[in-house]
């Protein structure tokens, strides 16, 4: 029988919850500096790294919003997305969901079509040359107000056709879900699919909030839930997929240990649960490492690593015909592992 990390490493799989501004490595970080002039908080690699360590949201957020700065061009983004698919496409990911945030790069100045012409760019060339399908979804940031929002939305009004869904994130506990319902409603109208970040740092009724006030698709992280014995059984009555971040609730203490992560009590109540890496750059790892790891933590079986992928697809945004393919290729792999 292969071992746990080469059956993960086959297995066709997919990625829902990844920030394309969280797959900057350090080293890409100095390279796009350098290139684009612009200075940085740190002097080294080295210093990067050692600034890597979070007692929480927050503290991730300062960082992580410093070192989006070094991003300016079409390029760098193209780059980026490019980095981060190739690293993927290693890990058996046949097809990722990525979450951009424009507000972060227009806040300093950029116009919209930066970020997002680099990563459409980036997108179709990692479909042509890895074979790696993908979809955008853009994102709010809740620490700022829902005008901010509307107007995000009303920047993106060329490109929707190109985007399949909104998100929320940033600082979760002080921004409930329901200060974004009228630009969720507003999203919703102009055919847009919904995801938020819900119940990573907030309490079960942020949860509450994101189903039946923004009405979303998907919840994102969704730990919280468990707090709440009706809100489980809600979520499992509606399939609802929780796109789940395992290294990323270890770096941020969401979880104590990996041992006591959720993911396996998520699926044995029914719920359908994925694993995905957030912001693999700052976390310590990629897809396989969010998978390998936690399987070796929580001792998941190889029916739960099947439930896993499977619930990947059907989390995700693709034409039911795509995702039968998926699904298909996954009982292919199966047979012949
Ligand atoms: N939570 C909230 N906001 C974020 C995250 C996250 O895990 N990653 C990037 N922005
Ligand atoms: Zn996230």
């Amino acid at each position: 029988m292969t071992s746990d990390a080469d059956f993960i490493r086959g297995l066709p799989k997919a990625e829902l919850h990844l920030h394309i501004e969280g797959s900057l490595e350090p080293e890409q970080m100095f390279e796009f500096a350098r290139r684009n002039k612009i200075a940085l908080p740190f002097r080294t690699i080295e210093d990067v790294r050692a600034a890597y360590a979070f007692s929480n949201l927050q503290d991730f957020l300062d960082i992580y919003y410093q070192g989006a700065g070094a991003l300016q061009t079409e390029r760098d983004f193209h780059e980026l997305a490019m980095a981060y698919f190739r690293r993927v496409a290693a890990d058996g990911c046949r097809h990722v969901e990525l979450f951009f945030d424009p507000q972060t790069h227009t806040g300093r100045g950029l116009p919209f079509s930066v970020a997002i012409d680099g990563l459409l760019s980036g997108m179709a060339e990692a479909e042509a040359s890895l074979g790696v399908t993908s979809k955008l979804i853009m994102c709010f940031l809740r620490h700022l107000d829902e005008a901010a929002a509307f107007a995000t939305l009303s920047a993106a009004e060329p490109y929707l056709d190109r985007i399949i869904a909104v998100g929320l994130d940033s600082s979760e506990v002080a921004h409930r879900p329901s200060k974004f319902a009228g630009a969720y409603k507003a999203a919703g109208e102009r055919g847009l699919k919904r995801v938020a970040h819900a119940g990573e740092e907030g309490p079960p009724a942020y949860v509450w909030e994101a189903l039946d006030i923004l009405k979303v698709d998907r919840i994102d992280h969704g730990n919280r839930a468990l707090e709440d014995l009706s809100l489980v059984e809600r979520l499992a009555r509606d399939g609802m997929t929780l796109t789940v971040c395992p290294l990323s609730n270890l770096k941020l203490c969401v979880v104590e240990d990996l041992k006591v992560h959720p993911i396996k009590r998520m699926l044995e109540f029914g719920l359908q649960a994925t694993i995905n890496s957030d912001d693999p750059a700052y976390f310590g790892g990629y897809l396989a490492e969010n998978w390998i790891l936690t399987a070796e933590a929580v001792h998941l079986s190889r029916e739960h690593l099947i439930r896993l992928a499977k619930n990947s697809f059907t989390g995700s945004f693709l034409s039911p015909a795509e995702i039968t393919t998926h699904l298909a290729a996954i009982d292919a792999y199966i047979a012949s592992a």
